[in-house]
Protein backbone atom coordinates (compact mmCIF):
# COMPACT_ATOMS: atom_id res chain seq x y z
CA UNK A 1 0.00 0.00 0.00
CA UNK A 2 2.58 2.49 1.61
CA UNK A 3 4.72 1.86 -2.07
CA UNK A 4 1.66 2.86 -4.54
CA UNK A 5 1.17 5.96 -2.39
CA UNK A 6 5.02 6.71 -2.74
CA UNK A 7 4.66 5.94 -6.68
CA UNK A 8 1.68 8.92 -6.86
CA UNK A 9 3.08 10.97 -4.94
CA UNK A 10 6.48 10.86 -6.63
CA UNK A 11 4.30 11.40 -9.73
CA UNK A 12 2.14 14.49 -8.36
CA UNK A 13 5.75 16.09 -7.22
CA UNK A 14 7.03 15.37 -11.54
CA UNK A 15 4.09 17.02 -13.20
CA UNK A 16 3.95 19.70 -10.19
CA UNK A 17 8.30 20.17 -11.53
CA UNK A 18 7.17 20.35 -14.69
CA UNK A 19 4.46 22.58 -14.54
CA UNK A 20 6.12 24.89 -12.64
CA UNK A 21 9.49 24.82 -15.50
CA UNK A 22 6.74 25.25 -18.40
CA UNK A 23 5.15 28.18 -16.93
CA UNK A 24 8.06 29.56 -15.61
CA UNK A 25 9.60 28.93 -19.89
CA UNK A 26 6.38 31.05 -20.85
CA UNK A 27 6.77 33.68 -18.15
CA UNK A 28 10.14 34.24 -19.26
CA UNK A 29 9.03 33.57 -23.24
CA UNK A 30 6.22 36.47 -22.34
CA UNK A 31 8.41 38.95 -20.73
CA UNK A 32 8.92 41.83 -23.15
CA UNK A 33 12.71 42.24 -24.80
CA UNK A 34 14.05 46.25 -23.82
CA UNK A 35 17.48 46.97 -24.89
CA UNK A 36 18.92 49.62 -22.72
CA UNK A 37 20.82 52.02 -24.44
CA UNK A 38 23.51 53.62 -22.28
CA UNK A 39 24.91 57.46 -23.21
CA UNK A 40 26.41 58.75 -19.81
CA UNK A 41 25.10 61.57 -17.00
CA UNK A 42 24.37 61.24 -13.98
CA UNK A 43 22.10 58.11 -13.65
CA UNK A 44 25.87 56.78 -14.36
CA UNK A 45 27.46 58.96 -12.31
CA UNK A 46 29.44 58.68 -8.99
CA UNK A 47 29.82 60.86 -5.86
CA UNK A 48 32.26 60.53 -2.89
CA UNK A 49 30.25 59.59 -0.71
CA UNK A 50 26.89 59.01 0.29
CA UNK A 51 25.84 62.49 0.79
CA UNK A 52 27.11 64.43 -1.75
CA UNK A 53 23.82 64.09 -4.15
CA UNK A 54 25.00 66.81 -6.25
CA UNK A 55 28.75 66.89 -6.01
CA UNK A 56 29.83 63.67 -8.28
CA UNK A 57 31.10 63.35 -11.27
CA UNK A 58 28.61 62.21 -13.93
CA UNK A 59 29.44 59.51 -16.67
CA UNK A 60 31.47 56.74 -14.75
CA UNK A 61 29.22 53.79 -14.32
CA UNK A 62 29.03 51.11 -17.61
CA UNK A 63 25.64 50.07 -18.95
CA UNK A 64 26.08 46.49 -17.40
CA UNK A 65 26.78 47.70 -13.72
CA UNK A 66 23.62 50.23 -14.10
CA UNK A 67 21.94 47.16 -15.14
CA UNK A 68 23.41 44.58 -12.29
CA UNK A 69 22.55 47.67 -9.81
CA UNK A 70 18.76 46.94 -9.98
CA UNK A 71 18.52 43.54 -10.35
CA UNK A 72 14.72 43.77 -10.41
CA UNK A 73 14.48 44.88 -13.33
CA UNK A 74 14.45 40.77 -14.57
CA UNK A 75 11.23 40.82 -12.62
CA UNK A 76 9.98 42.72 -15.50
CA UNK A 77 11.72 42.61 -19.29
CA UNK A 78 14.35 40.58 -20.65
CA UNK A 79 16.71 42.98 -20.47
CA UNK A 80 20.44 43.71 -22.20
CA UNK A 81 22.33 46.93 -22.30
CA UNK A 82 24.58 48.43 -25.01
CA UNK A 83 26.88 51.42 -24.19
CA UNK A 84 26.31 53.99 -26.79
CA UNK A 85 28.43 57.08 -25.31
CA UNK A 86 29.80 57.64 -22.03
CA UNK A 87 29.19 61.58 -21.73
CA UNK A 88 27.67 64.06 -19.46
CA UNK A 89 24.73 65.08 -22.20
CA UNK A 90 26.06 69.00 -22.53
CA UNK A 91 28.86 67.37 -24.17
CA UNK A 92 26.75 65.96 -27.36
CA UNK A 93 26.87 67.42 -30.73
CA UNK A 94 24.76 67.09 -33.41
CA UNK A 95 26.94 64.05 -34.83
CA UNK A 96 26.28 62.05 -31.95
CA UNK A 97 22.61 62.82 -31.65
CA UNK A 98 22.36 61.21 -35.17
CA UNK A 99 24.21 58.33 -34.41
CA UNK A 100 22.04 57.79 -31.45
CA UNK A 101 19.09 58.06 -33.01
CA UNK A 102 20.31 55.48 -35.91
CA UNK A 103 21.17 52.76 -33.66
CA UNK A 104 18.21 53.18 -31.85
CA UNK A 105 16.01 53.01 -35.48
CA UNK A 106 18.09 49.57 -36.26
CA UNK A 107 17.05 48.18 -32.94
CA UNK A 108 13.29 48.85 -33.42
CA UNK A 109 13.74 47.58 -36.34
CA UNK A 110 15.13 44.37 -34.73
CA UNK A 111 11.96 41.84 -34.10
CA UNK A 112 13.68 40.66 -31.28
CA UNK A 113 13.50 44.05 -28.99
CA UNK A 114 10.00 44.92 -27.91
CA UNK A 115 10.96 48.53 -26.06
CA UNK A 116 14.14 50.43 -26.78
CA UNK A 117 15.47 52.67 -22.47
CA UNK A 118 18.27 55.28 -23.26
CA UNK A 119 20.14 56.24 -20.20
CA UNK A 120 21.29 60.04 -21.02
CA UNK A 121 22.29 63.24 -18.74
CA UNK A 122 19.04 65.13 -17.88
CA UNK A 123 20.94 68.41 -18.98
CA UNK A 124 20.21 67.91 -22.70
CA UNK A 125 17.82 64.95 -22.44
CA UNK A 126 14.56 67.41 -23.73
CA UNK A 127 16.73 67.85 -26.72
CA UNK A 128 17.42 64.75 -27.40
CA UNK A 129 14.02 63.08 -27.00
CA UNK A 130 12.58 66.10 -29.30
CA UNK A 131 14.87 64.87 -32.15
CA UNK A 132 13.90 61.10 -31.47
CA UNK A 133 10.12 61.69 -31.30
CA UNK A 134 10.52 63.16 -34.99
CA UNK A 135 12.56 61.22 -36.59
CA UNK A 136 12.34 57.78 -35.25
CA UNK A 137 9.70 55.42 -37.46
CA UNK A 138 8.54 52.74 -35.03
CA UNK A 139 5.53 52.46 -32.60
CA UNK A 140 7.80 50.51 -30.17
CA UNK A 141 8.62 52.56 -27.15
CA UNK A 142 11.71 54.59 -26.84
CA UNK A 143 11.70 55.82 -23.45
CA UNK A 144 14.56 58.28 -21.92
CA UNK A 145 15.43 58.23 -18.29
CA UNK A 146 18.19 60.22 -16.37
CA UNK A 147 18.38 60.50 -12.88
CA UNK A 148 19.02 64.11 -10.86
CA UNK A 149 21.54 62.63 -8.15
CA UNK A 150 24.49 59.60 -9.03
CA UNK A 151 23.68 56.09 -7.31
CA UNK A 152 26.29 56.51 -4.90
CA UNK A 153 23.94 59.58 -3.24
CA UNK A 154 21.53 58.61 -0.41
CA UNK A 155 17.96 58.27 -1.75
CA UNK A 156 19.06 58.03 -5.06
CA UNK A 157 16.66 58.40 -7.93
CA UNK A 158 18.59 56.26 -10.55
CA UNK A 159 17.35 52.68 -10.16
CA UNK A 160 13.69 53.46 -9.88
CA UNK A 161 13.91 55.33 -12.40
CA UNK A 162 15.30 53.19 -14.70
CA UNK A 163 13.31 50.40 -13.50
CA UNK A 164 10.15 52.54 -14.21
CA UNK A 165 11.97 53.36 -17.54
CA UNK A 166 12.25 49.29 -18.59
CA UNK A 167 8.31 48.92 -17.23
CA UNK A 168 7.13 51.73 -19.75
CA UNK A 169 9.28 50.60 -22.77
CA UNK A 170 8.25 46.66 -22.48
CA UNK A 171 4.59 48.39 -21.87
CA UNK A 172 2.01 47.38 -25.09
CA UNK A 173 -0.10 50.33 -24.20
CA UNK A 174 3.20 52.93 -24.64
CA UNK A 175 3.44 52.05 -28.18
CA UNK A 176 2.68 54.85 -30.44
CA UNK A 177 2.99 57.42 -28.49
CA UNK A 178 6.05 58.95 -29.33
CA UNK A 179 9.43 59.22 -27.68
CA UNK A 180 8.41 59.34 -23.94
CA UNK A 181 10.55 60.21 -21.02
CA UNK A 182 10.03 58.86 -17.69
CA UNK A 183 11.29 60.22 -14.48
CA UNK A 184 10.34 60.91 -11.05
CA UNK A 185 7.40 58.66 -11.38
CA UNK A 186 6.04 60.28 -14.11
CA UNK A 187 5.67 60.03 -17.92
CA UNK A 188 6.15 62.36 -20.11
CA UNK A 189 5.80 63.01 -23.90
CA UNK A 190 9.29 63.21 -25.46
CA UNK A 191 8.46 66.71 -27.36
CA UNK A 192 6.70 68.28 -24.14
CA UNK A 193 9.15 67.89 -20.87
CA UNK A 194 11.65 70.15 -20.20
CA UNK A 195 13.95 70.31 -17.36
CA UNK A 196 12.85 73.15 -15.08
CA UNK A 197 14.71 72.73 -12.09
CA UNK A 198 18.59 71.58 -11.90
CA UNK A 199 18.89 70.52 -8.27
CA UNK A 200 16.11 68.05 -7.56
CA UNK A 201 14.38 65.04 -8.48
CA UNK A 202 10.93 66.70 -9.73
CA UNK A 203 13.44 68.61 -12.02
CA UNK A 204 11.08 67.52 -15.39
CA UNK A 205 7.74 68.88 -16.49
CA UNK A 206 5.60 69.87 -19.60
CA UNK A 207 3.62 72.82 -19.64
CA UNK A 208 0.82 70.94 -21.22
CA UNK A 209 1.59 68.09 -18.54
CA UNK A 210 2.47 64.80 -18.45
CA UNK A 211 0.79 62.17 -20.26
CA UNK A 212 0.65 59.49 -17.44
CA UNK A 213 2.11 57.90 -14.25
CA UNK A 214 4.09 54.72 -13.82
CA UNK A 215 4.09 52.69 -10.45
CA UNK A 216 4.83 49.80 -8.50
CA UNK A 217 5.47 48.17 -11.97
CA UNK A 218 2.07 49.77 -13.56
CA UNK A 219 1.36 52.41 -16.35
CA UNK A 220 -1.08 54.95 -15.58
CA UNK A 221 -2.32 57.01 -18.72
CA UNK A 222 -4.29 60.09 -18.60
CA UNK A 223 -3.61 61.77 -22.30
CA UNK A 224 -2.27 61.31 -25.60
CA UNK A 225 0.22 63.53 -27.62
CA UNK A 226 -1.92 66.10 -29.63
CA UNK A 227 1.16 66.62 -31.80
CA UNK A 228 2.61 64.18 -34.94
CA UNK A 229 5.29 61.94 -33.82
CA UNK A 230 7.66 59.13 -35.15
CA UNK A 231 5.99 57.60 -38.24
CA UNK A 232 3.33 60.68 -38.41
CA UNK A 233 5.94 63.24 -39.39
CA UNK A 234 8.26 64.05 -42.56
CA UNK A 235 11.71 63.39 -40.86
CA UNK A 236 13.06 60.29 -41.15
CA UNK A 237 16.56 59.25 -39.03
CA UNK A 238 17.49 57.04 -42.19
CA UNK A 239 17.58 58.55 -44.87
CA UNK A 240 19.22 61.68 -42.87
CA UNK A 241 23.08 62.27 -42.82
CA UNK A 242 24.08 65.40 -40.78
CA UNK A 243 21.98 68.38 -39.20
CA UNK A 244 22.92 72.03 -40.47
CA UNK A 245 23.86 74.43 -37.68
CA UNK A 246 21.79 76.36 -35.71
CA UNK A 247 22.88 78.71 -32.59
CA UNK A 248 20.85 80.13 -29.77
CA UNK A 249 21.67 83.59 -29.14
CA UNK A 250 19.80 84.35 -25.39
CA UNK A 251 17.57 87.97 -24.99
CA UNK A 252 18.01 89.98 -22.08
CA UNK A 253 18.03 93.74 -21.52
CA UNK A 254 21.23 95.65 -22.92
CA UNK A 255 21.87 92.95 -25.88
CA UNK A 256 24.70 93.85 -28.75
CA UNK A 257 23.79 93.19 -32.52
CA UNK A 258 26.63 91.09 -32.80
CA UNK A 259 26.10 88.44 -30.35
CA UNK A 260 23.69 87.67 -33.94
CA UNK A 261 26.30 88.64 -36.62
CA UNK A 262 29.06 86.07 -34.59
CA UNK A 263 26.17 82.97 -34.84
CA UNK A 264 26.38 83.61 -38.59
CA UNK A 265 30.23 83.82 -38.85
CA UNK A 266 29.81 80.44 -37.27
CA UNK A 267 28.02 78.90 -39.69
CA UNK A 268 24.86 79.17 -38.41
CA UNK A 269 21.70 78.83 -41.26
CA UNK A 270 19.16 79.46 -38.65
CA UNK A 271 19.58 81.79 -35.41
CA UNK A 272 16.70 80.98 -32.76
CA UNK A 273 16.23 84.36 -31.07
CA UNK A 274 15.52 83.20 -26.94
CA UNK A 275 13.47 86.29 -26.58
CA UNK A 276 12.10 88.32 -23.25
CA UNK A 277 8.51 87.61 -23.06
CA UNK A 278 7.15 87.03 -26.48
CA UNK A 279 9.96 86.39 -28.26
CA UNK A 280 10.76 89.84 -28.66
CA UNK A 281 13.93 91.77 -30.33
CA UNK A 282 15.39 94.68 -28.72
CA UNK A 283 14.81 97.36 -31.75
CA UNK A 284 18.42 98.16 -31.79
CA UNK A 285 18.72 94.06 -33.08
CA UNK A 286 16.36 94.47 -35.83
CA UNK A 287 18.26 95.59 -38.72
CA UNK A 288 21.48 93.38 -37.71
CA UNK A 289 18.47 90.39 -37.91
CA UNK A 290 16.95 91.64 -41.13
CA UNK A 291 20.15 92.01 -42.85
CA UNK A 292 20.82 88.35 -41.56
CA UNK A 293 17.42 86.77 -43.09
CA UNK A 294 18.07 89.10 -46.04
CA UNK A 295 21.53 86.88 -46.81
CA UNK A 296 19.50 83.82 -46.64
CA UNK A 297 19.89 83.01 -42.77
CA UNK A 298 16.56 82.06 -41.32
CA UNK A 299 15.57 83.62 -38.00
CA UNK A 300 13.36 81.98 -35.69
CA UNK A 301 11.41 83.98 -32.71
CA UNK A 302 10.93 81.77 -29.69
CA UNK A 303 11.08 82.60 -25.97
CA UNK A 304 12.78 82.54 -22.60
CA UNK A 305 10.10 82.49 -20.77
CA UNK A 306 9.15 79.21 -19.65
CA UNK A 307 5.79 78.68 -20.93
CA UNK A 308 3.05 79.68 -23.22
CA UNK A 309 3.55 80.49 -26.59
CA UNK A 310 5.44 82.99 -29.42
CA UNK A 311 2.28 84.75 -30.98
CA UNK A 312 3.40 85.62 -34.98
CA UNK A 313 3.42 88.95 -35.61
CA UNK A 314 2.98 89.55 -31.92
CA UNK A 315 6.20 91.74 -30.79
CA UNK A 316 7.57 91.72 -34.17
CA UNK A 317 5.80 91.88 -37.66
CA UNK A 318 6.94 88.27 -38.68
CA UNK A 319 5.31 88.76 -42.08
CA UNK A 320 7.11 91.98 -43.23
CA UNK A 321 10.45 90.65 -41.74
CA UNK A 322 10.03 86.74 -43.06
CA UNK A 323 10.74 85.50 -39.52
CA UNK A 324 9.67 82.17 -38.14
CA UNK A 325 7.85 81.70 -34.86
CA UNK A 326 8.48 78.93 -32.53
CA UNK A 327 5.09 78.56 -31.36
CA UNK A 328 5.65 76.40 -27.75
CA UNK A 329 8.99 75.42 -28.38
CA UNK A 330 11.46 76.78 -26.16
CA UNK A 331 14.65 77.70 -27.74
CA UNK A 332 16.60 74.47 -27.33
CA UNK A 333 14.13 72.94 -29.16
CA UNK A 334 12.93 75.34 -31.39
CA UNK A 335 17.17 75.00 -32.58
CA UNK A 336 16.13 71.16 -33.11
CA UNK A 337 13.45 71.69 -35.17
CA UNK A 338 14.78 74.10 -36.91
CA UNK A 339 18.18 72.32 -37.61
CA UNK A 340 15.62 69.04 -38.79
CA UNK A 341 13.48 71.67 -41.16
CA UNK A 342 16.21 72.86 -42.76
CA UNK A 343 17.47 69.49 -44.57
CA UNK A 344 14.00 69.43 -46.03
CA UNK A 345 13.72 73.50 -46.68
CA UNK A 346 15.06 76.53 -46.56
CA UNK A 347 11.59 78.20 -47.37
CA UNK A 348 10.84 80.24 -44.56
CA UNK A 349 7.05 79.81 -44.94
CA UNK A 350 7.41 76.08 -45.11
CA UNK A 351 9.59 76.03 -41.92
CA UNK A 352 6.48 78.21 -39.91
CA UNK A 353 4.16 75.33 -41.22
CA UNK A 354 6.60 72.77 -39.74
CA UNK A 355 6.47 74.46 -36.54
CA UNK A 356 3.01 75.13 -35.99
CA UNK A 357 2.44 71.45 -36.97
CA UNK A 358 5.15 69.62 -35.27
N1 LIG B 1 26.31 66.82 -16.58
C1 LIG B 1 24.88 66.65 -16.52
C2 LIG B 1 24.41 65.73 -17.66
O1 LIG B 1 25.11 64.76 -17.98
C3 LIG B 1 24.49 66.03 -15.23
C4 LIG B 1 23.05 66.13 -15.04
C5 LIG B 1 22.38 64.79 -15.09
O2 LIG B 1 22.68 63.87 -15.89
O3 LIG B 1 21.43 64.70 -14.33
O4 LIG B 1 23.32 66.00 -18.18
Amino acid sequence: MTRRILRILARGALAAACFSTAAGALAQATKPRVVIVATGGTIAGAGASATHSATYQAAKVPVDKLIAGVPELSQVAEVRGEQAFQIASESFTNEQLVTLAKRVSALSKDPQVDGVVITHGTDTLEETSFFLNLVLKTDKPVVLVGSMRPGTSMSADGMLNLYNAVVVAGSTDARGKGTLVVMNDQIHSGRDVTKRINIQTSAFSSQWGPLGMVVEGRTYWFRAPAKPHTRQTEFDIDQLGSLPPVYVVYGTGSMTPELYTAAAKAGAKAIVHAGTGNGSVPGYAVDTLKALRAQGLQVVRSSRVGDGFVLRNSEQPDDKYDWVVAHDLNPQKAKILAALALTRSNDSKELQRMFWQY
